[in-house]
């Protein structure tokens, strides 16, 4: 379904001259024309990125304040992410669901105020262990799927991300056919409660210990339409062979 899509998610890692040297590293690489690439710079480097980094790749913040920006201490405005020349924020990353303890409906409304500013959003959604073996992969992922659906007037500026949280950091990656079954579901939830034009045009990818080595065979399935990556997109030339997985 549509572009491909390949998102890094830098986490809160690096320093001005391990940015410096990515930055570098990613310049230099050859990336895939048809592919939409994104990095997530932690905020304190975005401005760093931006003017060092090809046009090539756009920039997403990791998250952002849920309304106009004020008196919020400790907290980034959209505007503010605008204003640096990001395009993307990522939301509902299963680290501020269960560290920060992010819930459904506040990052509903997250997404809903960066979308009607103008950012696209990376919505993120995942099972926990516990829940998968519990049999609950699927509610899990329609009730968090269900809690964007309710915030947000248009999908035309989301990319899913469905990241199991069992194999996010953990070099346990999915497999093909477990995360091509989840994508399948997450489509035929978008198709029977948002509409079938979404669910057709909605770009679902993959994150979980997605690397160089097991990016190919992920790709080949037909509703894994990219991947967020957080280890490996610290690595210009390994970030670049996921990127360029797909061809
Ligand atoms: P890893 O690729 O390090 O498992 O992280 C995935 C992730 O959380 C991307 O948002």
């Amino acid at each position: 379904t549509g572009t491909f899509f390949v998102g890094g998610n830098w986490k809160c890692n690096g320093t001005k001259e391990s940015i410096t040297k990515l930055v570098s590293d990613l310049n230099s690489t050859k990336l895939e024309s048809d592919v939409d690439v994104v990095v997530a710079p932690p905020f304190v480097y975005i401005d760093q990125v931006k003017s060092s980094l090809t046009d090539r790749i756009e920039i997403a913040a990791q998250n952002s304040w849920v309304s106009k920006g004020g008196a919020f201490t400790g907290e980034i405005s959209v505007e503010q992410l605008k204003d640096i020349g990001c395009k993307w924020v990522i939301l509902g990353h299963s680290e501020r669901r269960h560290i920060i303890g992010e819930d459904n409906q506040f990052i509903g409304k997250k997404a809903a105020y960066a979308l009607s500013q103008g950012l696209g959003v990376i919505a993120c959604i995942g099972e926990l262990l516990e829940e998968r073996e519990a049999g609950k992969t699927f509610d899990v992922c329609y009730q968090q799927l269900k809690a964007f659906a309710d915030a947000v007037p248009s999908w035309d500026n989301i990319v899913i991300a469905y990241e199991p949280v069992w194999a996010i950091g953990t070099g346990v990656v999915a497999t093909p056919v477990q995360a091509q079954e989840v994508h399948v579901a997450i489509r035929d939830w978008l198709k029977n409660n948002v509409s079938a034009e979404v669910a057709s045009k909605t770009r679902i990818i993959y994150g979980g210990s997605v690397n160089g080595g097991n990016c190919a065979e992920l790709a080949k399935q037909e509703d894994i339409d990219g991947f967020l990556v957080g280890g490996a997109s610290l690595k210009g030339p390994e970030f670049a062979t996921i990127v360029n997985s797909v061809t």
